[in-house]
């Protein structure tokens, strides 16, 4: 039975294409899930970087809170009720999005010893009391400061810096 045979080895070989034609996919969806692997592994790397960084966030504060006092220095109201606003949505931000860090519960540490000092500091800077705010925005820094502590980080000593500014930018009010 030739025929048959024949018939047989052509089915073998159209088997045979076909099985190797499926390795040869499955081979590239192997090489392509490698490397969606990796991409993959990024993927959790990423989304630990999506998590904003404590301490990315305190550089933000401190960043804003040392403009705010060098516009407090230099008695301008303007920028230094903006610059008090961007410190207080800073701090907002950090109860917000890093409520927890370290195993520390930040966003009770933040309300605990960060919140009682802003109001005062508001208040002062609202009646342009220039003295009385000076002095509250010592105590908030100082509320800075305990907070470092209380989370181990004791080590991180923010002041004020007023008299220091390592900024581009003019303080003073505008004419
Ligand atoms: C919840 C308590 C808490 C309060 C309130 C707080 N900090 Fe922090 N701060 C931390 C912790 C915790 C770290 C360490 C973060 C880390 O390990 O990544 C830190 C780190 C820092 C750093 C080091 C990071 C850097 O960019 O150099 C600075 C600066 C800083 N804080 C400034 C401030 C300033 C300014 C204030 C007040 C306006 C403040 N912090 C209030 C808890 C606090």
């Amino acid at each position: 039975m030739p025929a048959f045979e024949s018939g047989s080895s052509r089915l073998l070989v159209i088997a045979s294409v076909f099985f190797l034609s499926v390795l040869a996919i499955q081979c590239n969806t192997q090489t392509e899930n490698a490397q969606e692997g990796q991409t993959e592994n990024e993927g959790p790397t990423k989304a630990i970087e999506d998590v904003p960084e404590l301490a990315d966030a305190m550089g933000q504060l401190q960043t804003y809170l040392h403009k705010y006092a060098l516009a407090l220095e230099a008695e301008n109201h303007e920028l230094a009720t903006f610059y008090f606003h961007e410190v207080r949505a800073s701090a907002d931000g950090i109860k917000e999005n890093i409520p927890g860090y370290e195993g520390y519960d930040i966003a009770r540490f933040m309300r605990l010893f960060f919140d009682p000092v802003v109001e005062p500091v508001e208040e002062s800077l609202a009646n342009r009391n220039w003295k009385e705010t000076r002095a509250r925005t010592i105590e908030l820094v100082d509320a800075c400061n305990t907070c470092h502590s209380a989370t181990n980080h004791g080590f991180v000593q923010v002041t004020p810096g007023f008299s220091k500014n390592p900024f581009n930018q003019d303080f003073s009010p505008r004419e």
